[in-house]
């Protein structure tokens, strides 16, 4: 049976700052969730993380489909009207069109989506962050896809072997879809050389090169390209399928311990360790710290079973205690250097005007 995930996320609104999304909004975005399954959806399921508000759909209208994508976009739509109803900060925020145009791409949410014939056992997760930019994902999925260090399944399962394809994304580009296609293990620190810069290059997917069967997407959507100006962080979701053909999901917990420094933070504009949290955890207020979470999923024939909160175990409390001190460290230095990002990714903002009207008092 042949299946697509969608996974579909906006801030539509959040309770004092860039926290969460209130219980009504979050009851307004369900309900019209709701009402679509069995029939345009065959199961759905509703969380948040932080301020951003995450739909998982399971259908079989295939990627990018109209219909799909215009529920996601009224859920959004019946949700602001509720944020705006509540007096909540940013209502609407990441709905930066008026009117729904046959695609959510260019509208402002993120999206990911991958169709596939469902396997026997189909189990999958999501991924979704708050706080931070599409290239946060680079180095866990680089990690887990290609590195043996980090996927002993790389070297103990034939499976796994002939390695994965990585599609990159140029972020750069705003014209037109820009993408490269590199094969891992071969061109190994070609990837490496384009991921390390994660403001600019994102994963946008990757898929077995034994199969040809995707094995994982990325919402590689920024704000700022549909926008022209700074109007929060873009916040990504990605799907990511895992045993047999794909790393195992345990595999994937060891690179999203490293923590890796991302773009993300107050104001979208400072660099802090992404760290693991729990499903429907509030935007930190120690700076908005950038934050991801991960849902593990079985399906079959499109029904969910679970989820499973893969970041909820006693491990990740410990793994969040260093990220707390590697974050405050970066902080402590406040503006300077790497703590803030680089001129480029703040020209979105108020700072490259000022920087501008100085000039003028240079002699
Ligand atoms: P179980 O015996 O618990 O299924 O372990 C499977 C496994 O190999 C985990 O990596
Ligand atoms: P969001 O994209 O999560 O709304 O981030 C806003 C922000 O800049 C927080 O400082
Ligand atoms: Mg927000
Ligand atoms: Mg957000
Ligand atoms: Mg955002
Ligand atoms: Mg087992």
């Amino acid at each position: 049976m042949r299946i697509t995930l969608s996974v579909l996320k906006a801030d539509i609104g959040s309770v004092g700052g860039h926290t969460l999304p209130s219980p009504a909004v979050l009851a307004a975005v369900k309900e019209v969730v709701e009402e679509a399954k069995g029939s345009l959806l065959l199961d759905a399921y509703v969380f948040h993380i932080g301020d951003d508000i995450v739909l998982l759909l399971s259908h079989t209208r295939g990627v990018a489909h109209p219909a799909i994508h215009e529920l996601a976009w009224k859920a959004f739509r019946e949700g602001t009207e509720v944020a705006k109803r509540e007096g909540l900060y940013g209502a609407g925020q990441d709905l930066l069109k008026d009117a729904f145009t046959g695609n959510l791409h260019g509208l402002g949410p993120q999206v990911a989506e991958m169709e596939f014939a469902e396997r026997p056992s189909e189990p999958f997760m999501v991924l979704a962050a708050d706080k931070t930019e599409p290239g946060a994902f680079n180095l866990p999925l680089y990690l887990a896809f290609a590195d043996p260090m980090y996927s002993s399944g790389l070297l103990l399962s034939p499976e796994l072997r002939p390695g994965f394809r990585f599609r990159i994304m140029d972020l750069a580009q705003t014209e037109r879809d820009s993408y490269i296609e590199l094969d891992a293990p071969e061109r190994l620190y070609d990837i490496a050389a384009l991921l390390r810069d994660s403001h600019r290059f994102a994963i946008a997917s990757i898929w077995s090169r034994k199969y040809g069967e995707v094995a994982a997407v990325v919402s590689t959507t920024r704000l700022r390209n549909i926008a022209g100006r700074y109007v929060g962080k873009d916040d990504p979701v990605a799907l990511v399928r895992t045993q047999k053909i794909f790393p195992a999901t345990e595999e994937f917990g060891p690179p999203f311990a490293l923590a890796p420094f991302v773009a993300g933070d107050t104001r979208g504009s400072h660099h802090l360790p992404l760290m693991p949290v729990k499903a429907n955890t509030p935007a930190s207020t120690f700076f908005c710290v950038p934050m991801v979470c991960a849902l593990g999923f079985s399906l079959k024939e499109g029904r969910l079973t679970g989820p499973v909160d893969l970041f909820a175990d006693p491990v990740w409390d410990a793994v969040r205690a260093k990220v707390v001190e590697k974050a405050q460290e970066m902080r402590r230095q406040g503006f300077y250097g790497p703590a803030m990002l680089p001129m480029e990714e703040l020209e979105y903002t108020g700072i490259a005007e000022r920087l501008k009207e100085l000039e003028r008092e240079f002699s």
